[in-house]
């Protein structure tokens, strides 16, 4: 059984790709519906947080987990690996290396959140494996809101404004690869797409999960496995939830979710 865990929806991406890799598989999926988003907040308060999302998970006995939040994994990942020793998956180094495989020019763009920008983290990986790549960073804190509310739906102009806002110092640069640090970004894909027509972009949703998905395969990491069952939390009312879980999964089904007090697993 394997775990994952966003601060909200995003990381349903994450989920969606690892589902389809490991059809067997049983997943809990937790997501902190109720105290996000953790990207314009402190560092003490996202460590605090993501230990509640990961006792949460733990408590089910789950073999690996996945944390499938770019703010979590640029911001936490250390400290949460030191509480476990349980495979804890993060989201930068296989981002990192899928961005260094498709990049032709050399020439990077970063969308994260807040937190996720000030941590440096990515920069930093892509730097490691490759010191003479550019790499422009830019924080994008309006895009989570709108996913989360719903401006997600290809075509809408609130979207595409604040996408054509954050994307022009990218086309100034002519990155030719995009990171999309923040695994709420690939819901709103078609307009990044729009604006910069010519861009791969990098799910670190996706890239992580084939992380995991890759180790698990290979016997790297080891699993009870399961029978495909899908169980989703969240920490407010389920029926926004379930709603907006179904624009991210498309034809990948997943049953109710339930609400939980994650405050309870606190540390
Ligand atoms: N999906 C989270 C991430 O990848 C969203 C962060 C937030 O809650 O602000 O960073």
């Amino acid at each position: 059984m394997i775990g994952v865990f966003d601060s909200g929806l995003g990381g349903l991406t994450g989920l969606k790709e690892l589902v389809k890799r490991l059809p067997n598989e049983d997943f809990i999926y937790f997501g902190d519906t109720g105290r996000v988003p953790y990207g314009t907040k402190s560092t003490e308060i996202i460590k605090k947080y993501s230990h509640e999302d990961l006792n949460f998970l733990l408590s089910f006995g789950v073999d690996a987990v996945l944390v499938a939040c770019g703010t979590v994994s640029s911001t936490a990942l250390t400290e949460l690996r030191s509480v476990t020793d349980k495979p804890i998956y993060g989201v930068i180094t296989p981002t990192v290396e899928a961005a260094l495989k498709k990049t032709k020019n050399g020439k990077i763009g970063v969308l994260g959140t807040s937190a996720t920008i000030k941590s440096g983290a990515f920069e930093r990986g892509i730097h490691e494996r490759c010191p003479s790549a550019f790499v422009r960073s830019v924080a994008c804190p309006l895009f989570v809101p709108l996913v989360e509310n719903g401006f997600a739906a290809p075509g809408d102009e609130i979207t595409l404004a604040a996408v054509r806002r954050y994307l022009q110092p990218l086309i100034d640069d002519g990155v030719d690869t995009l990171v999309l640090g923040c695994t709420h970004y690939p819901i709103i894909s078609w307009a990044i797409s729009e604006v910069m027509p010519n861009v791969t972009l990098i799910s670190s949703g996706e890239a992580a999960a084939d992380a995991l998905a890759d180790d698990i395969l290979s016997g790297k990491v080891s699993s009870s496995g399961g029978n495909g069952i899908v169980k989703c939390y969240c920490s407010d009312v389920p029926s926004d939830f379930e709603a907006t879980a179904a624009i991210f999964m498309g034809d990948v089904r997943i049953g109710h979710a339930e609400m939980i007090d994650i405050e309870s697993y606190a540390v």
